[in-house]
């Protein structure tokens, strides 16, 4: 029999545009941007991955075609590394193909992060399932996922990730109102803003880009109408399940982290992961650090 509660899918939104990264995603797919030697969009992956998430539906639309050819063999270039005897170059190219199963559904028009979730609904159908947004990179060391499914576990409904973060950034942020639990790293979330005027905020922690969603978040999603920019907003729907009891979908808890994210969905965010992301490198952080403290200190 079907276990309706454990979470084994999980959903990539990667259907936006990227107009912070032109003209380098002109063509290319902002989720293809390099962190060091691999996309971004497979850390996420590997994250849904590592929490058992071993069916990936991507959420795409125009010009993504190139997320579903990382993620596809390619026999070719596999033939030639093959032919050289250069295992270690083919097992990378091999890796993401071998990752998860992968599946995909396009988001026709760019209605919002909302109707991208609810593009998902026939592929998930009655299961809770997490959502991983790409721009949002949570370090490997730091098993928020894994988390939030088990409070998924205990609490039912949905589960956020929030993250608090100072006063004058809430504004770019979906933002809780929460209440404690016996729990340290638990909340009840009551309440939900996206992305308040700073002095609006029920608080400053900040939603991040996990979710274990209840299925009856679509339903709700398709009677939420257009919100904040005229898109429709996850975090409206969210708003919604927080005020309902678990027969009707609700409750929504938040796990508080207080981990390392990276959000590479910025310019200077992107650039800072990069350099942390290789600092970080076995092969690649003790030539470069002295590299780099030399550079700094030239400035
Ligand atoms: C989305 C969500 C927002 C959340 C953010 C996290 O916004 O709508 O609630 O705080 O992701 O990265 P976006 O950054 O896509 O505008």
């Amino acid at each position: 029999m079907t276990d309706f509660h454990s979470v084994t899918k999980a959903v990539v939104p990667a259907a936006g545009l990227g107009t912070r990264f032109l003209p380098a995603t002109k063509a290319t797919p902002k989720e293809m941007l390099p962190i060091v030697d691999k996309p971004a969009i497979q850390y996420v992956v590997e994250e849904a991955v590592s929490a058992g998430l071993l069916d990936v539906l991507m959420v795409t639309g125009k010009n993504k075609r190139s997320i579903e050819d990382h993620f596809d063999r390619a026999i070719e270039l596999e033939d030639v590394l093959e032919a050289k005897g250069d295992d270690e170059r083919l097992s990378k190219v091999r890796e993401p193909a071998d990752l998860a199963t992968l599946h995909y559904v396009r988001q026709g028009e760019p209605r919002g992060l909302g109707h991208a979730v609810l593009c998902a609904k026939q592929h998930v159908g009655d299961h809770p399932f997490a959502c991983l947004l790409g721009d949002d990179l949570i370090d490997q060391r730091d098993e928020l996922l894994k988390r939030m499914i088990e409070v998924r576990q205990t609490h039912g409904g949905s589960v956020i990730a929030l993250m608090e973060v100072p006063q004058e950034q809430v504004s770019l942020y979906g933002c809780a109102a929460i209440e404690p639990t016996s729990d340290d790293d638990v909340v009840r979330v009551t309440d939900l803003v996206e992305k308040p005027p700073a002095d609006e905020a029920p608080s400053n922690w900040a939603i991040i880009g996990r979710y274990v969603l209840d299925p009856a978040v679509f339903e709700v999603l398709e009677n939420t109408g257009p919100g904040r920019g005229g898109e429709i907003q996850l975090t409206d729907a969210l708003r919604t399940l927080a005020g309902r009891g678990e027969d009707e979908g609700g409750p929504v808890h938040g796990v508080l982290f207080r981990g390392r994210r990276y959000d590479t969905g910025d310019k200077l965010e992107y650039l800072r992961t990069v350099v942390k992301f290789a600092a970080d490198r076995p092969d690649l952080g003790p030539d470069f650090l002295p590299w780099l403290k030399e550079f700094l200190a030239s400035r």
